[in-house]
C-alpha cells in the first residue's frame, strides 16, 4: 500500500513537471485599457505570463486626433510604429495569446510591427492564440493575427465587447473549447488506440488498469484523458 501511494505521488510530481513544460504568454496592446482586462482574466486563468505591446511613442489621449487623424493615416499607410522594447525571452514559450483592439475594422498596426519583429522569428512553430476587443464588432482582427503568423500554429480566437470587467465563464467557456484548460491542467488527449506494453496505464492511485471507461489515467509519467 506504502509502495502504491509513493509510486502514485511519483507519477503526480512528474505530471506537475509536464504541465510546466508548455509555457504561456498574454501579449496585448491596449489605448483605453478594455484589453488590458481582458488580457489579465486570460492571465488569471492560465496562470501564463503577461507583456504589454507598446510603441516607442505613446499615442495620445484624444480620441478625435487617434482615431481620425493617427490610426487611419497609419492604416491607410501600412506604417509599422516602432515598438518601445522587445521581449528578450520570447522563445521560452511556446504559447502566445496575441491580443489587441479593433481600431478602423483591423488589428492596429503595431500588432503588425510586433508580430513582424525579427527578434520573434515569425513566432515559427509557436501557437498563436488571438483576442481582441471591439466597440461594434471584431471584423477582420482576429483573421489579420492569423495572416501575420502564417508559420505558427493557432488557435480559435475571441473576439468581445471592450468592457472593463469581463465574465469569467466566458472566458473560461473559450479556453476550454480550444484545448487551453487541458494544458494548463497538465492534460494530453489522446486516440483511443491501442496500448502497448511499454505504454502501461495506471489509475490515479497507481495501480496498472486495462483502459475501458473513459476518464483519467497516467501513462510514462504523463495523465492522459481517455474519451
Ligand atoms: C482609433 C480607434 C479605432 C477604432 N475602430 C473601431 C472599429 O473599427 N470597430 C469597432 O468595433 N471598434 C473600434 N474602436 C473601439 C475599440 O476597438 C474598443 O473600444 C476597444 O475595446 C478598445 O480597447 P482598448 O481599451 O484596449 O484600447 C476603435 C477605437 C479606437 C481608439
Amino acid at each position: 500500500m506504502k509502495r502504491t501511494m509513493t509510486i502514485a505521488l511519483l507519477m503526480l510530481m512528474a505530471i506537475g513537471q509536464q504541465a510546466q513544460g508548455k509555457k504561456m504568454l498574454v501579449t496585448y496592446f491596449s489605448w483605453s485599457n478594455n484589453t488590458k482586462a481582458l488580457a489579465e482574466e486570460i492571465q488569471r486563468q492560465t496562470g501564463a505570463d503577461i507583456y504589454r505591446i507598446e510603441p516607442r511613442e505613446a499615442y495620445t489621449t484624444d480620441y478625435n486626433t487617434l482615431a481620425y487623424s493617427i490610426a487611419n493615416a497609419e492604416k491607410d499607410a501600412g506604417a509599422r510604429p516602432a515598438l518601445k522594447d522587445t521581449l528578450r525571452t520570447m522563445n521560452d514559450y511556446d504559447i502566445v495569446f496575441v491580443g489587441c483592439p479593433v481600431w478602423w475594422f483591423d488589428a492596429l498596426m503595431i500588432i503588425h510591427s510586433f508580430l513582424e519583429c525579427e527578434d520573434y522569428g515569425g513566432f515559427r512553430g509557436k501557437t498563436i492564440v488571438p483576442f481582441c476587443t471591439f466597440f461594434t464588432a471584431t471584423y477582420q482582427t482576429l483573421q489579420d493575427i492569423v495572416t501575420a503568423t502564417p508559420e505558427a500554429n493557432h488557435l480559435d480566437g475571441l473576439g468581445l465587447r471592450g468592457a472593463s470587467t469581463y465574465s469569467e465563464a466566458t472566458v473560461k467557456e473559450w479556453l476550454d473549447r480550444i484545448g487551453i484548460s487541458d494544458i494548463v491542467a497538465g492534460i494530453e488527449a489522446i486516440d483511443n488506440g491501442p496500448l502497448t506494453i511499454d505504454n502501461s496505464v495506471f489509475d490515479l492511485q497507481g495501480r496498472r488498469v486495462n483502459v475501458e471507461a473513459k476518464g483519467l489515467y497516467i501513462r510514462n509519467g504523463k495523465k492522459m484523458l481517455m474519451k
